[in-house]
């Protein structure tokens, strides 16, 4: 009986109150969304208030029902990852409900404020920046522009990096961009032909990537866990560039900005980054579906050292089908990496472990993808098909899969990354938006006081970002002011009752319908 009036008040309740924009549908676009799609952001469609998505909703029905909004290509069941971008199942359907409701907004005076965010450096100025000239996208409609440029980073001494931070110069245009060492000094600028899509020499190492919505590679950096990747004095910076189709015309300067851990500092575990899966010996005949696998290392015997590996990052160019990593230890237990069910080239990434998978001697590290050479594949170069075989070109195929990993100590495994990574994100940019709002002590370790005015009886919210967008805490949810003088206090915890990690936040506040913001920094 219970149950049929509860189920009656469930049913009953839906529909009387009906999802709305500013109660429900707000808060996810705030966090899966609005780093992409805010003003100034890659994609050139703000999604961010009301009047903005809501014009959009069949677009977006369209896009979240088919899983390609937000792109994160990994599945989530088979491993997780630090700056999971995905949309839960309970989210999805709150989408689709309100879009299949009619797009009620709600009262506006209730709608969350919205995140902040920043489109300069985010680690602040750092210790060697290295730029690409001004560059002119040559992306014809139909075709997309790759280029490589081969820079000297003018180091004078060998240094250690333990954050990396890339800031495309033109967010709209630039798909992705890949930055690799080069300790010779000798890969050169590629940037007539339109399909530079790697480096010429083997010396040459990817060390971190950019995609749209990424956030910088901030390695652990702090004891118990110091992480570098040397880097040697005379190294040339290189970029590979993705243009995409249609940004023809456009200009782009990209920079990637390097911090270093001070000359000798002590303590630091080498980071190395490397394709360990390669394969560059198989044909894809044209009109089918061919089956590629790669093994590390060859033979039988397996890793010779114990290793903790931090992050993945597989690659396949436009062929591609899906591709998936895993490793074999000596006891037969697989190690899972990840599970690519649907490649896209224009979404590639490292993708780092929440929790360092460990691999023991004698471990063998394996790959297995398909490559679809036929007419359904959308993105295949050619129609009709031809024979396509391994090369630099993109329209050539690749079978790679990097990773950054390091020699094992025991306890890698629980450490947990993803707060490692994001306490890293700290030494920073000064405020320079205040707003008419004071906030005090900032840095704090523990308690903000957040200061504005307004009017007696005024409306306001007050909620902390993280970096991505993401909620941390709702300091005060539509509370109505009984003074001029407004103060709310954030205690430094996440709304899980969490101390909140170390680095950058937002605080963004609804002050009767107008916005304010201003950055914080918990230390
Ligand atoms: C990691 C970045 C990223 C995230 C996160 C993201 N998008 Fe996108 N989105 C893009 C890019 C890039 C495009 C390509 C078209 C463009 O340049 O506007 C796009 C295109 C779209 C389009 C088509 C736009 C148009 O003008 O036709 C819609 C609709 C869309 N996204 C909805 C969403 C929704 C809804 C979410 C959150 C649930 C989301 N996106 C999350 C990057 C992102």
């Amino acid at each position: 009986m219970n149950r049929i009036i509860s189920t009656l008040f469930l049913f009953l309740s839906t529909i009387t109150f009906a999802q709305t924009w500013s109660n429900d549908v707000a808060p996810i676009f705030y966090n899966k969304c609005a780093q992409c799609h805010h003003p100034g952001g890659i994609s050139a469609t703000s999604l961010t208030t009301f009047n903005e998505v809501s014009p959009m909703a069949n677009a977006i029905n369209t896009y979240i029902t088919n899983d390609e909004m937000p792109p994160w290509p990994p599945n989530n069941n088979y491993q997780q990852y630090v700056h999971d971008r995905a949309l839960s199942s309970t989210d999805k359907t709150t989408i689709l409900n309100w879009i299949a409701n009619g797009t009620l907004e709600g009262n506006s005076a209730n709608t969350p404020p919205p995140p902040v965010f920043n489109n300069g450096a985010l680690l602040g100025a750092g210790d060697l920046e290295v730029r690409i000239p001004t560059y002119t996208s040559k992306a014809q409609i139909g075709h997309d522009d790759y280029a490589c440029f081969s820079i000297p980073s003018g180091l004078t001494a060998n240094r250690v990096i333990k954050s990396v931070e890339i800031i495309p110069g033109n967010r709209q245009i630039v798909h992705h961009a890949l930055i690799y060492l080069d300790p010779t000094g000798n890969e050169l600028t590629d940037s007539i032909g339109g399909d530079c899509s790697s480096p010429a020499l083997q010396t040459t190492t990817l060390i971190a990537g950019y995609t749209p919505g990424a956030t910088p590679m901030t390695l652990p950096a702090v004891a118990p866990l110091k992480l570098g990747i040397p880097i040697t004095s005379g190294s040339n910076i290189y970029f590979a560039m993705h243009y995409p189709a249609g940004s023809f015309g456009e200009q782009d300067s990209t920079k990637v900005i390097f911090h270093f851990y001070p000359i000798n500092e002590t303590g630091i575990r080498q980071v190395y980054a490397a394709p360990i899966i390669e394969n560059w010996n198989f044909t894809l005949p044209p009109n089918v579906v061919t089956t590629v696998n790669g093994s590390y290392p060859a033979g039988n015997a397996g890793l010779t050292n114990n290793v903790s590996i931090l992050s993945v990052f597989p690659h396949m160019h436009l062929v591609g089908k899906d591709i998936k990593s895993f490793a074999i230890t000596p006891a037969t237990d697989t190690v899972k990496f990840i599970d690519i069910q649907k490649w896209d080239f224009h979404w590639q990434d490292f993708y780092f472990f929440k929790h360092m998978p460990y691999l023991p001697i004698g471990t063998t590290i394996k790959a297995v993808g398909h490559y679809d050479n036929t007419t359904s594949n959308i993105n295949n170069p050619n129609n009709p098909p031809i024979t396509v075989y391994p090369g630099l070109n993109t329209t050539d195929e690749m079978f790679l899969v990097y990773f950054h990993y390091m020699l094992h100590q025991a306890g890698d495994e629980n450490y947990d990354m993803e707060a490692l990574m994001t306490a890293e994100v700290n030494n920073l940019l000064k405020d320079e938006n205040a707003n008419g709002v004071s906030i005090y002590p900032n840095p704090s370790s523990n308690e903000f006081s957040i200061n504005f005015e307004g009017k007696k009886g005024d409306k306001y919210s007050v909620i902390i970002y993280d970096t991505q967008g993401k909620i941390v805490s709702t300091v005060a949810d539509k509370l109505i002011s009984e003074n001029t003088h407004i103060t709310a206090t954030w205690d430094g915890n996440t709304f899980q009752g969490e101390t909140a990690k170390k680095g950058v936040y937002f605080v963004s506040i609804n002050l009767n319908g107008t916005f304010l913001s201003k950055r914080i920094i918990k230390n």
